[in-house]
């Protein structure tokens, strides 16, 4: 789930609050309330479901690797499949016929966390957007109001998580928003759904023509905090405890000196994401349409209520 990715500025906030040695505890908490009951959800859906995601890459030992550049992003150090994760990702799945790239790399980082056989995309948004919202959510429209200066459009948002920053711009740069032309009712059928998310990723991979050495899973772990920190400068928000090379991969020198995330940036974020299994793109993109949409003639992004579709969740 790309939904996978945004919990880390998250995390980086309570990091703010929380002594050293709660925060690999906290982490570990946080991941499995959140990550792991999705799968488990998932996985017990069906035997196949199950069989599935035997024999998934994991970890060689309990804990995150330590030096990863925020909490559990990148664990290639420390996986069974670690030595791949240095090759372009488009050469390892072609070894790989068949299988599903989140289970062959399975928790790499925190977000790479492998769906069962057919999947139910209404249900795994939903437990997306809880999961990922934790107990950091403010409340409907009780965040700040933040503006994103984005590819040249000036787009507001209430921020009542962390995530939404990322999520938001995120979502709205991928064209997976309600009101950018795509149906919720689409996610019912997971067969319709996946492949609606491989045209999308079709369609990214023709628009920006990403070679096979910029497809390296580790970069694109070690990129997503890079990210989050370009989304902060976009929106004028000072980045939550980057590491040095964080922001210097980012630019960031001050918020009125930092380099502004980009479509690209988030086109290949996501197409990393198809390359592991257009099934995991789907799951990303069905999170994304389900939690927001583009209101106000596309200058403001609403959430739930807002919405045409909202998602069986409290707000
Ligand atoms: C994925 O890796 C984690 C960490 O090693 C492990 O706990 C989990 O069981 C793995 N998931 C699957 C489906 O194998
Ligand atoms: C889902 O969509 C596929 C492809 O459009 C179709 O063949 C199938 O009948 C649909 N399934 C359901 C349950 O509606």
């Amino acid at each position: 789930m790309a939904m996978m990715c945004f919990i880390v500025p998250l995390l980086l906030a309570m990091l703010a609050e929380a002594d050293e040695e709660c925060l690999e505890m906290d982490v570990r908490m946080l991941q499995h309330s959140a990550f792991v009951s999705i799968e488990t959800q998932l996985a017990s859906e069906s035997e196949a479901a199950r069989k599935s995601l035997e024999n998934c890459g994991h970890l060689i030992q309990d804990a995150c690797d330590p030096n990863a550049n925020a909490p559990c992003s990148n664990n290639c150090r420390i996986h069974t499949h670690g030595h791949d994760c240095y090759r372009p990702v488009p050469e390892v799945m072609a070894e790989h016929p068949g299988e599903d790239g989140f289970c062959y790399f399975n928790y790499t980082g925190f977000w790479v966390d492998p769906l069962g056989d057919n999947p139910d995309y209404v249900q795994s948004a939903s437990h997306a957007i809880l999961a990922i919202r934790g107990s950091y959510y403010e409340g409907f429209k009780k965040g700040p109001l933040i503006t994103f200066n984005f590819e040249g459009k000036a787009i507001t948002t209430y921020m009542d998580a962390m995530h939404y920053s990322y999520d938001d711009l995120y979502g709205y740069s991928l064209g997976y928003l309600q009101g950018q032309g795509l149906e919720p009712s689409l996610l019912q059928n997971n067969t319709e759904w996946i492949s609606v998310s491989k045209a999308k990723c079709d369609q990214i991979q023709n628009t920006y023509k990403f070679q096979n050495e910029e497809l390296v899973l580790a970069d694109w772990l070690d990129y997503n905090q890079v990210i989050a920190t370009k989304v902060a400068c976009s929106a004028k928000l000072q980045p939550y405890l980057m590491s040095k090379s964080v922001l210097a991969a980012a630019r960031y020198k001050s918020i009125d000196d930092c380099d502004p995330v980009t479509a690209r940036d988030f086109a290949k974020h996501h197409y990393i994401k198809c390359l592991l299994g257009y099934p995991n793109s789907a799951a990303d993109a069905a999170y994304l349409l389900a939690r927001a949409c583009l209101l106000e003639m596309g200058t403001h992004i609403g959430h739930f209520s807002e919405c045409p579709y909202s998602p069986d969740v409290d707000f």
